[in-house]
């Protein structure tokens, strides 16, 4: 028996993808699929190849905001890709005509790392690569029985090239949300996590609590999808097809994977005087493959670096564990063994981010916990009042918590956490005031 075929529980595939999104795009080319149910709690995942066993020792992934690489490309590489990650793009680079922001830094920028990391003599910033406290808009409309994107898509940007073609939330849209920059250290180990391995962490969880698993397409390789893990809503599995959506949506750049310009609130503005640049077939906008070097930048990036593990810190932990956030927060995945191919076969695991052990403090699953924004992105309609288990690792680097960035401490945070994860609140809240600290110092300990 093959190691991916230990949950015999039948995987339901979605009868079409069309897309994948960070940012599901603003282009109204791409509707939901309210027929697509692509949820699956448990299944054998024939996504990636088998996950085990380790030939290789298991051993610890790096972990650092140092702005050094993880092992998985050169200390070179990294400032250069790191360098693209940082590049401000203009109206003639192609950006909008709608935007949010004018490089990748801008939003995933702290830590962004100390005078020696940046002590490269060219006195560039080119780490960063965590997150910040820039949030986006999305807006749709629950027709009673399913959500309906807004109008040119769930993403409203947040700028544009010129005020004539501004978006704003238009009338009728009453699911209305931000969503908070989520930190993409340490992904590349993400991205290295076997399907089958979440899996077997929603197998393993109490029925009542099960985590719910997606399959969301995998834009390098056509036609294939992947066990989802990135985004808010687990609306990407590999780190280049999240590269082309951020690039397009974020920033309205074209790129091989994504060729079709964002509208404005469903108008087509592309051209003319709102778009310096046109969109080549091949390329897009993106003639210098700057999605690569976005994406071999992630999967560089060290795992966040735990806080000073003191007595108190210790005794958190047991509690966090003893009151039961580690049935979602789970503290330790180990990636595939290296050699595994995952993406839909676009990816082989390096040896730098196989056989390792990381600590995210997430199942990479999707989880009623009451606070669910009503969206819907690659997950079908089932998946509208989920949220991914945000991974706790690096919250020691941000001050706002939770999908909107509404929470403005872990206290707040815990309190917001009802349905799948009342019982772990109440049982919080019923610790003493001393083991309550003890929980939050562990938490920004991470
Ligand atoms: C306007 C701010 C902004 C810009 C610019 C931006 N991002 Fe993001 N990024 C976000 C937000 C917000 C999220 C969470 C999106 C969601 O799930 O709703 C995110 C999520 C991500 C994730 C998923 C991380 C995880 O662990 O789930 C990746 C990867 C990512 N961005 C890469 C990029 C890249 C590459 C660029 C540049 C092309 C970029 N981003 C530009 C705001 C931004
Ligand atoms: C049933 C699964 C589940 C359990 C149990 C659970 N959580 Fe969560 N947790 C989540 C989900 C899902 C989110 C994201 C919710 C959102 O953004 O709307 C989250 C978010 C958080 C955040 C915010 C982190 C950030 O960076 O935004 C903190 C802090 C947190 N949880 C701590 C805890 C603690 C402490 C416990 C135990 C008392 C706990 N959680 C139990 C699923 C769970």
């Amino acid at each position: 028996m093959k190691a991916h075929q230990l949950y015999n529980i039948s995987l339901l595939l979605p009868a079409s993808l069309l897309f994948a999104s960070c940012s599901s795009p603003s282009s109204g080319s791409q509707p939901s699929n309210p027929d697509d149910d692509p949820i699956v709690t448990a299944a054998t995942q024939e996504d990636d190849g088998a996950s085990g066993p380790h030939v290789n020792a298991v051993t610890e992934a790096p972990t650092g905001f140092d702005g050094l690489p993880n092992g998985n490309c050169s200390a070179a590489e990294f400032r250069a890709t790191g360098l693209t990650f940082s590049e401000v793009e203009a109206f003639e680079d192609g950006m909008g005509p709608t935007f949010n922001n004018t490089s990748c830094i801008s939003c995933h920028e702290s830590p962004r790392g100390t005078a020696e990391a940046h002590d490269d003599n060219t006195n560039t910033k080119v780490f960063g690569g965590s997150g910040s406290q820039i949030t986006e808009l999305r807006a749709g409309h629950f027709n009673g029985i399913s959500f309906v994107d807004h109008p040119g898509g769930s993403l409203i940007n947040d700028r544009a090239n010129d005020r004539s073609i501004q978006e704003h939330i238009l009338s009728g849209n009453e699911v209305q949300t931000l969503r908070l920059t989520l930190s993409i250290a340490g992904d590349g180990f993400v991205e290295a996590i076997n399907s089958n391995t979440l899996a077997a962490i929603a197998a393993a969880q109490p029925a009542a609590q099960r985590g719910t698993l997606i399959q969301v397409p995998v834009l390098e390789a056509t036609g294939q999808t992947r066990a989802g893990r990135f985004g808010w809503k687990n609306q990407n599995s590999s780190l280049l097809s999240f590269a082309a959506d951020a690039y397009l949506n974020e920033m309205g750049i074209t790129n091989r994977l994504l060729k079709t310009e964002n509208t404005s609130n469903g108008t087509n503005v592309q051209g003319g005087p709102f778009d310096g640049k046109a969109d080549p077939t091949a390329t897009g906008e993106d003639d210098a493959g700057d999605i690569d070097e976005f994406t071999t930048f992630m999967r560089c990036l060290k795992a966040p670096p735990r806080g000073p593990i003191t007595a108190q810190v210790t005794t958190g932990q047991s509690t966090f564990n003893s009151i039961g956030c580690a049935v979602c927060h789970v503290g330790t995945i180990t990636t595939s063994p290296a050699g595994t191919v995952i993406n839909g076969g676009a990816l082989t695991v390096s040896t730098a981010l196989g056989d390792k052990n990381i600590h995210p403090f997430s199942d990479y699953l999707l989880h009623d916990v009451g606070t669910g924004d009503g969206i819907v992105q690659n997950g079908g309609q089932g998946t509208r009042n989920q949220v991914r288990t945000a991974p706790l690792w690096g919250m020691g680097a941000r001050t706002r918590f939770m999908h909107d960035g509404a929470s403005l401490t872990a206290t707040a945070a815990i309190q917001r956490h009802g349905n799948q994860a009342a019982t772990a609140r109440n049982n919080f809240n019923a610790l003493s005031a001393a083991s309550q600290a003890d929980v939050l110092v562990f938490l920004f300990s991470l």
